[in-house]
Parts: C-alpha cells; sequence; structure tokens
C-alpha cells in the first residue's frame, strides 16, 4: 500500500499506524516511523541501514544512481576545479559560500588555531615509534578535551563555534606530528602564511636544518584531495560522530569516535588496502587471477577501491582523482608509475566483467587515492589520516547541524532479540 501516505493494517483491514511522507528537496522520499511504536508495539529491522534516513540534514546531498555528489548544492567537480578546501570548509559550516570580509574572518580564525599546546607533545611520546599514526589520531583528538576547556560546553553556540574551528585548524598539525614522530623528526610549527595544504606538506616534510618549498602542483592536487574528502553525508564515520553528539559528549570526543570508524577498511582506511593489493598483484600479468579470486569469494578478497553503499554508478570522486594522477605523476617524474597502469587496467578489466557489471560495482574514492599520496612522498600509512583530516570539516558541520536542531534527543537504536529467554539461575554444581 504504497501511496503518499503508508498504512499499517491489521487481518481485517483496521488501520494500525499512518505513517507521512516527508519530501526532502532532492532524493527519495522518506516515511516517518518514529511513532510505530509506540502505536503499535513493532520495531522496523534494518541493519546496515539500508532503508533508514538517520537525521535531516542540508549538507550533503549524493544520488547514487546518477554518480551525483553535491556540498550545499554545489556539484563536487565544479568545487574541486574553482575553490579551495577552506572555502569549502566554509561553506560545508555555514552553507553558503563567503564573501570576501566573511571569507577573511574565517581564514584569519582558522589560522590563528592552528598551534597546539605543548604538554601535548607529552602524548606523542608515549607512543611506539611504530604506532599506526591512525592510533595516535583517536588519542590525540580525544586528548584534545582535555586541553581546551573553554571550548567544551555543547550548550554554548560561541564555544561550538570555537571548538569547530579549532579541530578544522589542528587537524593538520596532529597529523603532521604524528608522522613526524613515526619517521623520528622534530616537529615542526605550522606556517600561517600558507594555505591549508601547504601548511600541511610543510609541516610534514619540512626540515629545521633546510629551507622547505611547497611544490605547487602538489599542494594543489591535496587541497583538491581534501575538498573531495571533506564531507559525504551519513557514511559510517559522519553517523558514529552524530551518535556520540547525541548524547552530549563534547565535540574533541565526538570526532576522535569519527576518526576510530574511519580506520576500517571498509572505509576510510580503503586506500590504504588499495595500495597493499596492487602491490600484491604486482603485475598486469597477475589481474586475471586476482579478479577470478576475487569473484569466488571463497578467500574472502575483495577488489578494494570499488564498490559503495550509495554509489551505484561512477563515484564522481573518483573521476577527479584520475585526472589530478596524471598531474602529479608527471611532476614526480613518474609518469610510467607500474601502480597507475596497474590500477588503469585493473579498472578496465572489472569494468567489462559480468560480476562487477551485475553488481553496479565501480571504482570509488580510493581507488587512486593511495596512488597520488604516493607519488607526492606521503607514506601509506598516512592515507587514512589525511582522510580524517579532510572529513573533520564534515564531521563538524555535521555535528553543528545536529546541535542547533531545537528537538534533538540520543539517538538509540532498538534490535531483534535472539538470544535465550528467561531462564533461572542455577548454583555452579547443578549447571
Ligand atoms: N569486490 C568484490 N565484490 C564486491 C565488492 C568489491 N569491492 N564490493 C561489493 N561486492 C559484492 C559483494 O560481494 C556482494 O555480492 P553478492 O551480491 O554476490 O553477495 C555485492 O557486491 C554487494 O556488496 P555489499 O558488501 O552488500 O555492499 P555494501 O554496500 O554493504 O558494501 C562496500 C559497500 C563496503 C564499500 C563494499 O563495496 C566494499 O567492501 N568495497 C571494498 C572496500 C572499499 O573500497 N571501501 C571504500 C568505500 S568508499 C569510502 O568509505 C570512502
Amino acid at each position: 500500500m504504497l501511496k503518499k501516505e503508508l498504512y499499517l493494517v491489521d487481518e481485517s483491514g483496521k488501520r494500525l499506524c499512518v505513517f507521512s511522507v516527508l519530501k526532502g528537496t532532492e532524493g527519495p522520499e522518506v516515511f516517518d516511523i518514529g511513532h510505530l511504536y509506540k502505536e503499535t508495539g513493532y520495531f522496523t529491522f534494518d541493519p546496515g541501514f539500508f532503508s533508514t534516513a538517520s537525521c535531516r540534514s542540508s549538507i550533503t546531498f549524493i544520488d547514487g544512481d546518477k554518480g551525483i555528489l553535491r556540498y550545499r548544492g554545489y556539484d563536487i567537480g565544479e568545487l574541486a576545479e574553482h575553490s579551495d578546501f577552506l572555502e569549502v570548509a566554509y561553506l560545508l559550516l555555514k552553507g553558503n559560500l563567503p564573501g570576501e570580509e566573511d571569507f577573511a574572518l574565517f581564514l584569519h580564525q582558522i589560522k590563528h588555531h592552528s598551534m597546539v599546546h605543548e604538554q601535548l607533545i607529552y602524548f606523542f611520546k608515549g607512543f611506539r615509534r611504530d604506532a599506526h599514526p591512525m592510533a595516535i589520531m583517536v588519542s590525540v583528538v580525544g586528548a584534545l578535551s582535555a586541553f581546551y576547556h573553554d571550548s567544551l560546553d555543547i550548550n554554548d553556540p560561541k564555544q561550538r563555534v570555537i571548538a569547530s574551528h579549532r579541530l578544522i585548524a589542528k587537524m593538520p598539525t596532529i597529523s603532521a606530528m604524528a608522522y613526524k614522530y613515526s619517521i623520528g623528526q622534530p616537529f615542526i610549527f605550522p606556517k600561517n602564511s600558507l594555505s591549508y595544504a601547504g601548511n600541511l606538506l610543510h609541516m610534514m616534510f619540512a626540515v629545521p636544518a633546510e629551507e622547505y618549498v611547497v611544490n605547487p602542483v602538489f599542494e594543489k592536487a591535496l587541497d583538491k584531495i581534501l575538498i573531495l574528502h571533506a564531507d559525504h553525508e551519513q557514511n559510517a564515520s559522519t553517523s558514529t560522530v552524530r551518535l556520540a553528539g547525541s548524547s552530549q559528549a563534547n565535540p574533541f570526543a565526538c570526532i576522535a569516535a569519527g576518526i576510530a570508524s574511519l580506520w576500517g577498511p571498509a572505509h576510510g582506511g580503503a586506500n590504504e588496502a588499495v595500495l597493499n593489493m596492487l602491490n600484491e598483484i604486482g603485475h598486469k600479468k597477475n589481474i586475471k587471477n586476482f579478479i577470478e579470486k576475487v569473484k569466488n569469494k571463497k578467500d574472502g578478497v575483495r577488489l578494494m577501491g570499488f564498490g559503495h553503499r550509495v554509489y551505484k554508478n561512477y563515484d564522481p570522486r573518483a573521476d577527479v582523482l584520475r585526472k589530478i594522477c596524471h598531474e602529479v605523476l608527471k611532476e614526480a617524474k613518474q609518469e610510467s608509475n607500474s601502480l597507475f597502469e596497474l590500477a588503469l587496467e585493473l579498472e578496465k578489466i572489472a569494468l567489462s566483467d559480468q560480476y562487477f557489471i551485475e553488481r553496479n560495482l565501480y571504482p570509488n574514492v580510493d581507488f587512486y587515492s593511495g596512488i597520488i599520496l604516493q607519488a607526492m612522498g606521503i607514506p601509506t600509512t598516512m592515507f587514512t589520516v589525511l582522510f580524517s583530516l579532510a572529513r573533520t570539516t564534515g564531521w563538524v558541520a555535521q555535528w553543528m547541524e545536529m546541535m542547533e536542531e531545537p528537538d534533538k534527543r540520543i539517538s538509540r537504536p532498538r534490535q531483534l532479540y535472539e538470544g535465550t529467554a528467561h531462564r533461572n539461575y542455577k548454583d555452579i554444581n547443578n549447571r
């Protein structure tokens, strides 16, 4: 009975419950089922959220069938081409592109929060040098709540704004520190005269003994990569941030939760997994065997960087990244980069294979990003860190949006209990 209203009826046709239809600006219409349990005693069952909208949002729109991704109405390709990361951060946070004056103020606010508390250095020093930088990120970002007590009151809109600026501003510094620690080099202070991406490269690759000049091609490419990763509506990590935030946890703790969720290879860890996979395949002549292994599913091997819960068409971010890949490899004098050639061939073969065609599996954002980052000299373990850095802007925007909702409630999913029914406790001698 799918009309503009959905009815739940009993055997005699009596209406038990009516669900109204909510219509967004774009995208599928939504049945409002919030009152279902109260009126009928039933829950819905949707593990993995295949058919469930968990919130209202005005930030990012995806049409996975058409391969569309928009931030605040702007196509991702257009933003990657014409905008820059901090302008996109402003757009995500505030809803519109800034005028000159507003943008100058925003830049000032972000850039003047780029340093971290000196005491935070001791957190890094407590880690083993071979710790995965994502482990460090989860901990250090969570630890920010122990340092910035004046931006922890989530009910104060000013403090929320300061916390959001701090997070966006400090992520490059913390990310670069995680890298420097892993290679035993001294931490490099941020340089506020540089762009957001340029400053990140500076803090990662400069050393006190040398003059470091940011490569403009790498800077531009990195900036675009950050734009492409800035937000992606209610993915696993963003939903984690919202879920944590719904309990009124402080913003630093919420973003740390998001980083933990992003770390997994089914989500943000996939770009690292793609490079590992390409290295394992090793040569074009091994692609066929690898694809067979993926298809027979016995070994549980997946073609990493392919497939997406929402995109059943080309991921528009992968398209932009393939182009950036050419530019960066040319600049790095790696035009005949064997991993890139391998990836192009792998993509071609997969896209013409029935297994992938039938399941609408296309390259996603992670398929090419690792090759670009590696050509820029960024080590594999830092890939997901850079993803988390970019996504912090989206997480913060989504968290702010949630905190501004008048009727916010703690998120508390229910379950289909399949465990043992009630039984009585038995003394250990009688079991
Ligand atoms: N390689 C091989 N088969 C795949 C792949 C893949 N990469 N992705 C999906 N499939 C197959 C599944 O085996 C399944 O086949 P079946 O219908 O025969 O059972 C079908 O396609 C549907 O797959 P699901 O796992 O149900 O799709 P879901 O939406 O749950 O998963 C995911 C999406 C996790 C991204 C998946 O495609 C995947 O594991 N991809 C590889 C990892 C990856 O690249 N992740 C990055 C995603 S983008 C991001 O998070 C930034």
